[in-house]
């Protein structure tokens, strides 16, 4: 059938992507460019596969080019943006301790608003009208890929082909098998996974029952605490400007300081994450994530920042990066709120510079110690041994001041006064 428009899908070489390419022609009357973006999602080699490191031009990625072009796509394109999804994304999420719900680094919602801006970039490179995903109706990826897009393309047109066309596994694969389309064999896994250079994501199967315990097999990046060695390993973290930049004094680039990081916790089995978790669409989703480096390099960051942030600054930052984490998952990477707390954050690492130890030992990351050129740690005032610097006698004068407000409302409508707090109910308030 003649073409008379041009689109930019982001391929994944799985099923689903595969086949909405046939379905993008048939109907929408779009060729298709096929766009795989590689951001480390085949991995640095773990402690439970043989997985080699590979990058764009890996057997695995020109399997994934070739499958495309067998399925349909006038063109296909591997992208090695795994450098820039660091420097750009984990960077700054590393930054601001980004952690949805306090609990989730983030690893899918990092990833959508850079491969989108990959799918654009190539749609203006080959003259396209239009990007699509291949994300279903119920997920927050959707309104990630979407919502950059509106952000960064306003002009350009985004398909959905699999929550338009709302096919089952099954029904897609005859449909393919009807016409010939070579489905691609991939390792059948019950589970949906998303990953990439931060972490590893599972969902689906057994995992929907939230009381059921994630079976071995969906771990692959770390191992059980059970099989974890009994012995600690000491690992250490320099940071500039609230960056990682070397692990055990060795420098390193931030794309293999965490793969280094990951594959040496995951050791240990730190990282795993079960977790009921708030989806934008409204939808609470029982999810697990395998972050070994990302929660590693979260706890040293953060105890760096507590040695040498200033109290005020401290508090404000811990107050806004929940509210960070959130705009980062609800699709919201490029727009004006996110970009203003960026310039916040940036200015507060300036200072967060020095090096953190922790011990990996069963499932944890502990610091066990810290230190730093720019720390606000004086030891004159801290301790209480020879050389105390700190005047205890300025003490009493600031305590009778910082409790004048309270003395005086305790004087004069406090409990002392007769008037029990909380005595007195709004009677429009249900009981
Ligand atoms: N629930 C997580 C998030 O919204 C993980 C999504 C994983 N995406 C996927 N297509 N499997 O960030």
């Amino acid at each position: 059938m003649p073409a008379d428009k041009r689109l930019v899908l982001a391929y994944s070489g799985g099923l689903d992507t595969s086949v909405a390419i046939r379905w993008l022609a048939e109907h929408k009357g779009y060729e298709t460019i096929a766009c795989a973006v590689d951001i480390g999602q085949t991995g640095p080699p773990n402690p439970q596969t043989t997985g080699e490191g590979v990058g764009p031009g890996s057997t695995e990625l020109k399997r994934v080019r070739q499958r495309a072009l067998d399925c349909g796509a006038v063109d296909a394109e591997v992208v090695d943006a795994t450098a820039e999804f660091a420097e750009d994304f984990v960077g700054p999420a590393i930054a601001a301790n980004a952690l949805y719900m306090g609990k989730y680094p983030l690893v899918s919602a990092l990833s959508r608003p850079l491969i989108t801006r990959h799918l654009v970039r190539t749609a203006r490179a080959h003259g396209a009208d239009a990007i699509a995903h291949g994300c279903t109706g119920k997920g927050n990826d959707q309104v990630r890929f979407e919502v950059t897009a509106m952000a960064i393309a306003p002009e350009l047109t985004v398909e959905a082909p699999i929550r338009e066309w709302g096919l089952s596994r099954e029904a897609a694969m005859e449909w393919a098998a009807a016409r010939d389309i070579p489905i691609p064999i991939t390792r059948a896994s019950p589970y949906s996974i998303d990953e990439n250079l931060w972490g590893r994501t599972a969902e689906c199967g057994v995992l929907e029952d939230p009381w059921i315990e994630p079976p071995a097999e969906v771990w692959e990046r770390s191992v059980d605490v059970a099989h974890a060695p009994d012995e600690p390993e000491e690992l250490t973290l320099s940071f500039v400007d609230g960056q990682p930049v070397a692990v055990d004094g060795k420098e390193l680039g931030l794309v293999d300081l965490i793969a280094e990081v990951d594959r040496r916790a995951g050791r240990h089995g730190v990282g795993r994450i079960d977790m009921i978790e708030d989806r934008l669409v409204g939808i609470k989703s029982r999810e697990i994530y395998e972050c070994p480096a990302a929660m590693t390099i979260l706890a040293a960051h953060r105890d760096l920042e507590d040695l040498c942030l200033e109290q005020e600054l401290a508090q404000e930052k811990r107050s806004m990066e929940g509210r960070y984490a959130q705009l980062i998952y609800n699709g919201l990477w490029f727009t004006p709120l996110k970009t203003a707390f960026d310039a916040f954050v940036a200015t507060s690492q300036r200072y967060v510079a020095g090096e953190v130890r922790l011990k990996l030992h069963k499932g944890h990351a502990a610091v066990v110690g810290r230190r730093s050129d720019r720390g606000l740690y004086v030891t004159g005032l801290a301790t209480y041994d020879e050389g105390d610097a700190f005047d205890q006698s300025k003490a009493e004068g600031f305590v009778q001041l910082w409790g004048l407000p309270t003395k005086v409302w305790a004087q004069r409508q406090g409990p002392g006064s007769g008037v029990k707090p909380g005595s007195a109910p709004d009677p429009e308030t249900p009981a």
